[in-house]
């Protein structure tokens, strides 16, 4: 084996990426007990940056509204896979996030009286679906990036610890009498390819989401689902991952996200004809209507020959009625980038676009504490994880926008305070011997001459492939292929030559490493889209085209034999769904 230096640490809690919830449990976890935080990127550049439109929470500033139609929004949004219980928690607790960050410094936007102002977004209404309602406090359409600034600010204030460019490549875990537990995480250092063992009494995985599996995604090259993935080899399960969400308004070709406050501000879709299509598909609502239920009528549209473009492939956003004020006002970012990325100018022409992979409902499965489970019933103690890599469920089988930025808010704070007062309350359990062996030795295995194969290849045609046969709308055949492509990628994945051998800033080693991951979380999502044999939110099966509440009512667990073996079958299991007040009704918006 390479002699690689290895460094040893050792804190209360280690948070495990830099986004919003991150973050947002570092701020709770930092003042507590010591933390520290280790991240991929600098916590600035993380992908929360990129969220637009707003973060809905019932403050009523603008109109009438409640934490209880809050709540059955967002379980019929989900198509009623929803976890009630849990949803109920965070639109309450939506009240307080936000002003947590107003406390902190956040910019938002504001009504003329001075209150934070709030926007209309899709699937959000007033009283039970009668017409869509302003909940999304927001700042412009730049949302994301200023949460990720106020969040890192306040981290700094309260003297977090980062380690920036650590890639957690391994989760410790120790065997004891009372069944697994977290004692750490193994990172590789991307300045000096040195390893690090951080010996921890909590560790919370906040990594962020996996659309990079797909090639038209509004997600950045980084989302590639490192820590559901690592988790996923350890053997412990992974969530729902079938449902991948599909944004509508991503810029056609490109995918680029183009928010969907644009509708909440008054932007209509049209085909081709100049029609306004939602009017047909939602009635009440019509361009408010919820992601999974606008990506499909757009599919549908282009499917029906009234497509856009020289190949008829796209659909249009209109906002030529809002004018250049409201534009530069409230949209000067999706402003900028029509005109950057396709030359488009939205003050007077139609801007083209197509449904883009933006969002995955699963992941690593949690209670609301932000406690990982093992099973259906069972948590692994000192693990947690918040935000986009976690499954609460608070978002079922379709997330509504503006949902994630409060997700990661109210689940990341609960997370940091629940992993802070585990580390308060228990002694730190030993490590397994030498933890950082596998990560070594894979990192070897990944660096010797063992075939020609190009992971950039590989990872190309991965995306293409998973745009092609599992995508908004899917059927047995075209995920039956899917799984046999991911095999054959697997496969020839496992002959990757690395062929940059240094140690100093191996970017390449660490995009085989992630492309590995997306391998492996692609064949969890087409298993279970595979298995469920129904249509719910974000996952449309042709062949079953109606929600089967009979034999899916129920959460997809999907876990793996042989961790280490990219090749080892995966088993599926189920997890009930939690009811607490709303009955599933048929969705009609
Ligand atoms: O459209 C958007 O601005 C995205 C928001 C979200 O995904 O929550």
């Amino acid at each position: 084996m390479t002699e690689r230096p290895v460094h040893n640490h050792q804190y209360d809690v280690v948070i495990v990426g830099a986004g919003g919830a991150g973050m947002r449990a570092a701020i709770e976890s930092g003042p507590r007990v010591r933390t520290a935080v280790l991240t991929k990127l600098y916590p600035t550049r993380s992908h929360t940056g990129a969220a637009q439109g707003g973060m809905c929470a019932a403050l009523a500033n603008v109109e009438e509204d409640n934490w209880e139609w809050h709540t059955f929004d967002t379980v019929k949004g989900g198509d009623y896979l929803v976890d009630q219980d849990a949803a109920e928690i965070m639109a309450k607790e939506a009240i307080t996030a936000v002003i947590d960050l107003e406390n902190m410094g956040l910019p938002f936007n504001r009504t003329p009286e001075g209150k934070i102002d709030q926007r209309r977004f899709g699937g959000h209404t007033r009283d039970h679906g009668k017409a869509p309602v302003r909940r999304a406090c927001y700042a412009a359409d730049r949302t994301g990036h200023m949460i990720l600034q106020t969040l890192y600010q306040n981290c700094v204030k309260h003297d977090v610890e980062f380690f920036n460019e650590f890639y957690v490549l391994d989760v410790c875990i120790t065997e004891t009498e009372d069944g697994p537990v977290a004692t750490g995480a193994v990172a590789y250092e991307l300045a000096t390819g040195d390893l690090h063992v951080f010996h921890s009494k909590a560790v919370v995985f906040a990594t962020g989401g996996s659309g990079r599996m797909y090639k038209t995604t509004s997600n950045a090259h980084t989302l590639t689902g490192d820590g559901m993935a690592v988790v996923f080899r350890k053997g412990f399960p992974l969530e729902d991952m079938e449902f991948h969400q599909f944004h509508p308004t991503g810029l056609a070709g490109l995918g680029i996200l183009i928010s969907e406050a644009v509708r909440g501000e008054g932007g209509i879709l049209r085909n081709v004809d100049g029609e306004r299509f939602m009017e047909r598909y939602a009635p009440t609502i019509k361009d408010l209507a919820p992601r999974d239920i606008v990506a499909r009528s757009m599919v549908q549209e282009v499917r029906e020959g009234r497509g856009a473009g020289p190949n008829k492939d796209y659909v249009y956003i209109d906002v030529t009625h809002l004018g250049e004020d409201v534009l530069n006002e409230k949209l000067p970012d999706i402003t900028e980038f029509s005109r950057t990325y396709l030359g488009v100018d939205p003050v007077t022409e139609l801007v083209p676009v197509f449904p883009t992979c933006h969002y995955v409902m699963g992941g690593i499965p949690t209670n609301v504490a932000g406690e990982v489970l093992r099973n259906a019933d069972d948590v692994v103690p000192g693990m947690y994880a918040a935000g986009e890599c976690a499954c609460v469920s608070v978002h079922g089988s379709n997330r509504l926008g503006t949902n994630s930025l409060l997700d990661i808010n109210v689940f990341g704070k609960r997370s940091g305070i629940a992993a802070a007062e585990f580390a308060r309350t228990h002694d730190f359990v030993e490590l397994p011997d030498t933890p950082e062996k596998m990560v070594a030795e894979w990192l070897d295995q990944m660096l010797s001459d063992h075939g020609n194969e190009n992971a950039a290849n590989i990872r190309f045609e991965l995306q293409a492939m998973m745009d092609d046969k599992a995508s908004v709308f899917r059927t047995e055949e075209s995920l039956t292929e899917a799984r046999e492509e991911i095999h054959k990628l697997k496969k020839r994945y496992n002959h990757v030559v690395v062929s940059d051998k240094g140690r100093r800033f191996n970017t390449e080693l660490l995009e085989a490493i992630e492309l590995g991951f997306l391998l492996e979380l692609a064949e969890v999502t087409v298993i279970g889209a595979l298995n469920r044999e129904e249509s719910r939110g974000g996952h449309a099966r042709e062949d079953f085209q109606k929600r089967d509440d009979e034999k899916f009512m129920k959460h997809t667990m999907a876990t793996k034999k042989d961790g280490l073996d990219l090749l080892s079958e995966i088993e599926l299991t189920w997890k009930p769904v939690v009811q607490t007040r709303y009955e599933p009704m048929e969705r009609k918006y």
